[in-house]
């Protein structure tokens, strides 16, 4: 089969990116009435897709959507899909929304849910020392446990950091400090790993749990617990994580200088990561 340069599916239908067509009546596209996932694929393998999927099953179950095939189905058609384009290396997306049908708040009766793909190529492990942060007010939700569709507030404080020029933002709610508009935050201090526990104020990352597992490997003590604002100025290191970002080291919260102070724990945790992507790619 002719390799593509990128891909999109949706409900059995196979387009480039640019050319899908979403029917305008997708509760997608008028309630955001879905979740998401967002995986890697290194050397034509999805990263981490079991952990992936678990967070797509837990999800869909939190909003009562189900899904439109099992579990077992929707993996293997991500790396059908994933294997059709050129790239070894891509950024792989999907959504489930629930059906397609006119308007109204009540789920729709006798509508299957929808499933959304794309792929398209991506550069490599992006990692970075040089992140620049701005702290917005959390003011979403209570569940932001859920991956859901609804990210109004993250593209606000997303846009909020750029203009501020800043590469992320990062949410503080009644003085505790809870992730970034895309990305979990965690700090070193002292040599031990400090994150916020993973409950109802931030997304259960999947970069974040792998760094609390590399952590254990590497004999580095965890703390799960809330930390201020003033707290996180005052780290040896903090670390924005994400799937599409896995480690990006901040030297500068609100213009003032921060962390940077233990570059040796930094590149340990680095390393574990790059080692599991090459690990799992053989
Ligand atoms: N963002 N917190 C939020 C609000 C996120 O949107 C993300 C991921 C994370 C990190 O989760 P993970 O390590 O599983 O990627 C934390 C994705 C990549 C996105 O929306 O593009």
């Amino acid at each position: 089969m002719e390799k593509m340069k990128d891909l999109a599916y949706y409900n059995g239908t196979v387009t480039r990116i640019a050319d899908m067509m979403i029917p305008a009546g997708d509760r997608g596209f008028y309630f955001g009435d879905g979740i998401y996932e967002v995986a890697m694929v290194f050397h034509r393998k999805i990263f981490a897709l079991e952990e992936h999927l678990d967070r797509m099953e837990r999800s869909a179950a939190m909003v009562r959507i189900e899904l439109p095939m099992v579990r077992r189905e929707i993996g293997d058609l991500l790396q059908e899909l994933a294997d059709r384009v050129e790239s070894d290396c891509q950024f792989l997306y999907w959504q489930i929304t629930r059906g397609t049908a006119p308007r109204n708040h009540l789920f729709p009766a006798g509508t299957a849910s929808n499933l959304y793909v794309y792929s398209k190529p991506w550069p490599g492990v992006e990692m970075s020392d040089d992140y620049r942060l701005v702290s917005v007010t959390d003011t979403r939700f209570l569940n932001c446990n859920i991956k859901t569709l609804n990210l109004l507030l993250n593209v606000l404080a997303a846009q909020t950091a750029k203009e501020n020029g800043c590469q992320e933002a990062v949410f503080v709610r009644d003085g505790i400090v809870t992730e970034g508009s895309h990305s979990n935050v965690s700090m070193i201090k002292d040599g031990v790993f400090i994150t916020h526990p993973a409950d109802n104020l931030i997304l259960p990352g999947v970069e974040r749990r792998h760094m609390i597992a590399y952590c254990g490997e590497l004999g580095i003590p965890v703390e799960e617990r809330p930390f201020t604002l003033e707290e996180l100025k005052g780290a040896d290191e903090i670390i924005m994580s994400s799937t599409s970002h896995p480690s990006m080291r901040v030297r500068e919260i609100d213009g003032v200088a921060v962390g940077m102070k233990d570059a040796a724990t930094v590149e340990k945790l680095r390393k574990m990561y790059l080692y599991e992507v090459e690990k799992r790619g053989q």
